[in-house]
């Protein structure tokens, strides 16, 4: 562990599970509850905003009620301790990175706590519902939508993160089922670069074959076990 510098990690569903916060494609997850189309693309959202502000509506209010758990602690005990590059790339809306005390976060797909208006762009913290289709605060248009990224939309921050991977000596996955791109090509985009890459899932996810080493379990056990490598081999 003593030549690794700079750290790229990915976060998923998967970390957040043992808080409480159902996952997508795992059984009885979102996907299953609820269509794609009809609350997570824009074409959804022009038909029926009631019904994908009420699934969002849900969502933030969940997320609000339940705590970061080992996985996010261990994380953030990295970000606070390490010294080289870091930078947490998460898929998930929910702010647990965030609590654990993590700053180094970046959120791909957007964040719940956050309303973007469709109308002025501007962004506002938001932690009450948006169904009623309340003034956005800064130009008075009922244009606010959740700040989520949804299918056939450009994710966040993609240059800021290829930069991240172009430098990075160690990629670290987790709790992501690598379906969804371009998280997915993570990992050969920073194989390519000269990483060394690690999954850390429940159970193999599907670019598994793509990582140098995997490990299957709970992120809560997995996690912690990883910074304390990490961190032990660090230079005193
Ligand atoms: P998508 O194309 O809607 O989302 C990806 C978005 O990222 C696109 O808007 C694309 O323009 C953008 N993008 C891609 N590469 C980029 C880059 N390098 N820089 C900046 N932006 C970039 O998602 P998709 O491709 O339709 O779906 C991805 C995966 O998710 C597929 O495997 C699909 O099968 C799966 N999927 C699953 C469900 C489900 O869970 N039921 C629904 C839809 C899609
Ligand atoms: N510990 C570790 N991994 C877990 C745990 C756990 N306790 N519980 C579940 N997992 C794993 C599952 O095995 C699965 O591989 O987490 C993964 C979650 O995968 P998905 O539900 O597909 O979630 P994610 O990969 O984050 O989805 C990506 O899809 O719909 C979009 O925008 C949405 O950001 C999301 C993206």
């Amino acid at each position: 562990m003593s030549d690794i510098r700079n750290i790229v990690v990915l976060t998923g569903a998967g970390i957040s599970a043992e808080s409480g916060i159902d996952t997508f494609r795992d059984s009885g997850g979102l996907w299953e509850q609820h269509r794609v189309e009809d609350v997570a693309t824009p074409e959804g959202f022009s038909r029926d905003p009631d019904l994908v502000h009420r699934f969002y509506d849900a969502r933030r209010e969940a997320v609000q009620q339940v705590e970061p758990n080992p996985a996010h602690e261990a994380l953030a005990l990295l970000d606070k301790r390490w010294d080289g590059d870091l930078l947490i790339v998460t898929q998930n809306v929910d702010d647990l990175h965030e609590r654990a005390g993590a700053s180094r976060v970046l959120h791909m797909h957007g964040e719940l706590l956050s309303a973007l208006c469709a109308r002025c762009d501007a962004r506002h913290r938001w932690s009450e519902p948006l169904f009623g289709r309340p003034e956005c605060p800064g130009c008075g248009e009922a244009a606010l939508r959740p700040d989520v990224v949804w299918f056939g939309e450009m994710p966040y921050e993609m240059e800021r993160i290829y930069d991240a991977l172009r430098r990075a000596d160690m990629f670290v996955s987790i709790g992501t089922s690598g379906a969804v791109y371009p998280a997915a090509g993570f990992v050969r985009d920073a194989r390519e670069f000269g990483a060394r890459t690690l999954e850390l899932n429940l159970e193999r996810g599907e670019g598994s074959y793509w990582f140098h080493e995997s490990r299957q379990g709970r992120a809560s056990k997995l996690v912690p076990e990883w910074v304390g490598e990490v961190l032990g081999g660090m230079p005193s």
